[in-house]
């Protein structure tokens, strides 16, 4: 593979032609907002778009995870464009995230308050009307957590569950009711799951924990 050169917010870089824009960036001690690119996922998702960055040259900002980096590329990820793009996209999402950071076993390892700190806005968006929603929190298998009100639908899990042999969740319902769930909406315990926790790991919130953290918080 070529190794390429390309600057980003002032920073000479070089990299390999072709990797995505998002993985030079944060190699290279660059933070992007992200929440549903995972390094090892082939495609990306492109569903969060959180990770809006300018490149000279281009009408509009792109979406760092799926822009391929190429010769002589300048990039921008503080451009006023960018930012009100991943700024509102991020504020919806909030509309409908419960935040209770005191009483979350994913506080200060959370991505939600790292993206927040960034972009400069709050947690708690006053900008958009919130719209919670009240699901049963999970707690039936014997290692995690499930609680499905903290979920961003970022994807991670449902992506790291399907490398296994049996996927034991994944996407269900539209709009405001679209959820990560089971199969036939079973407890977590029901499901196929095997124990890997590889969904816990990847998950960039509280949604998904693992029990002993849990237990540490209270
Ligand atoms: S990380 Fe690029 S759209 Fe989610």
């Amino acid at each position: 593979m070529n190794q390429i050169s390309l600057t980003i917010d002032g920073k000479e870089i070089t990299a390999t032609e072709g990797e995505k824009l998002l993985w030079v960036a944060l190699e290279n001690g660059i933070y992007i907002p992200n929440l549903c690119a995972i390094r090892d996922r082939p495609e990306p998702a492109a569903a969060c778009r959180l990770c809006f960055v300018e490149v000279a040259g281009y009408d509009r900002p792109v979406t760092a995870c799926t822009e391929a980096v190429t010769e002589g590329m300048t990039v921008n990820t503080r451009g006023e464009r960018a930012l009100r793009l991943a700024r509102t996209g991020f504020e919806l999402l909030m509309a409908s995230h419960k935040v209770d950071c005191g009483h979350c076993p994913a506080n200060r390892s959370c991505e939600l308050q790292k993206i927040a700190s960034h972009l400069r806005v709050k947690l708690k968006t006053t900008r958009f009307t919130t719209l919670l929603r009240d699901i049963p929190v999970d707690d039936s298998h014997p290692e995690f957590v499930y609680d499905a009100n903290k979920c961003v639908l970022c994807g991670r899990c449902v992506w790291a569950c399907r490398q296994q042999d049996r996927a034991a969740f994944g996407f269900a319902h539209r709009g405001f009711e679209r959820m990560v769930t089971t199969f036939g909406s079973k407890p977590m315990a029901d499901a196929k799951c095997q124990d890997c926790t590889r969904c816990v790991s990847v998950c960039p919130c509280g949604a998904l924990v693992l029990k002993e953290k849990e237990v540490a918080k209270t």
